[in-house]
């Protein structure tokens, strides 16, 4: 298979991007960091002993390049994609009288209009695959119902945007046969947990998601469609 992944230099993804060429998958990895995103490209072609990762260092932020550099990088590399999975994030953490409008714009557009221009583009390249599966990693955050959490007003906000994109898209794009669903994670000990809630102590490290989010990704399209699921041991 090949899985386009955003939001691979650190964390859940660089962990993701690990366990698919582990099992002998291709990824195309994106992310702004090239330095660190290089590194997790030649540790995974190396274990893999052959070229099954391709870096495409990018600021999704730059949404008016953001169409004509995924063509090209994606035809380029590979031609096709079975999945995409919209894993980049951004967390700002603030109380809501503090969030200046620009944070909030951009945790917006990493958050919820990226996600959205990224699922078009690769739309055309999935054509041809007979998996052709979304995954939109959403937070127990913006899961209606969960606990809430200070300052995290906008960041929450925006991913329930992405959860209720999932649900209209899953209906929009079901005569093409495409499968679009949200994994709404619950805490995973990364960088930007860390940096948000510095005290706390996740359940979870980011190979242990991966494994779940790998199989998902790879099988969870013949049992699931349009939904947000919960995965979740721990909030925030
Ligand atoms: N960790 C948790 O507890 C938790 C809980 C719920 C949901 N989530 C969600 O899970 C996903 C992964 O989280 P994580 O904890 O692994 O986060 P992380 O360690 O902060 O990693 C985020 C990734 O997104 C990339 N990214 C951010 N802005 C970008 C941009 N403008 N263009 C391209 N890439 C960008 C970063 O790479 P560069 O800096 O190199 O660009 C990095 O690789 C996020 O969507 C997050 O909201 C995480």
């Amino acid at each position: 298979m090949v899985i386009l992944l955003t939001g691979a230099s650190r964390g859940i993804g660089a962990a993701l991007a690990q366990s698919f060429t582990e099992s002998g998958h291709r990824v195309l990895l994106v992310s702004r960091n090239r330095t660190e995103l290089e590194k997790i490209v030649d540790g995974c072609n190396r274990k893999a002993g052959e070229i099954l990762a391709h870096s495409i260092p990018f600021d999704l932020t730059d949404l008016t390049d953001l169409e004509n550099e995924f063509e090209s990088r994606i035809r380029a590399c590979t031609g096709t994609i079975d999945a995409l999975i919209n894993n980049a994030g951004q967390l700002i953490r603030k109380a809501f009288s503090q969030v200046e409008i620009q944070d909030a714009r951009n945790m917006f557009e990493v958050n919820f209009f990226v996600p959205a221009q990224l699922i078009r583009i690769c739309l055309p390249f999935m054509s041809q695959s007979h998996l052709k599966h979304v995954v939109n990693v959403t937070s127990m955050a913006g899961f209606q119902g969960s606990n809430k959490f200070s300052g995290l007003s906008y960041y929450s906000a925006s991913k329930a945007a992405l959860g209720t994109l999932t649900e209209c898209l899953a209906e929009e794009l079901k005569e093409e046969s495409v499968k679009v669903n949200a994994l709404a994670i619950g805490a995973v000990q990364t960088e930007m947990l860390a940096e948000a809630f510095p005290e706390y102590k996740a359940p979870l490290d980011p190979p242990q998601m991966a494994q779940f989010m790998k199989w998902f990704t790879l099988e969870g399209a013949g049992y699931f469609n349009g939904k947000i699921l919960p995965v979740s041991l721990a909030t925030p």
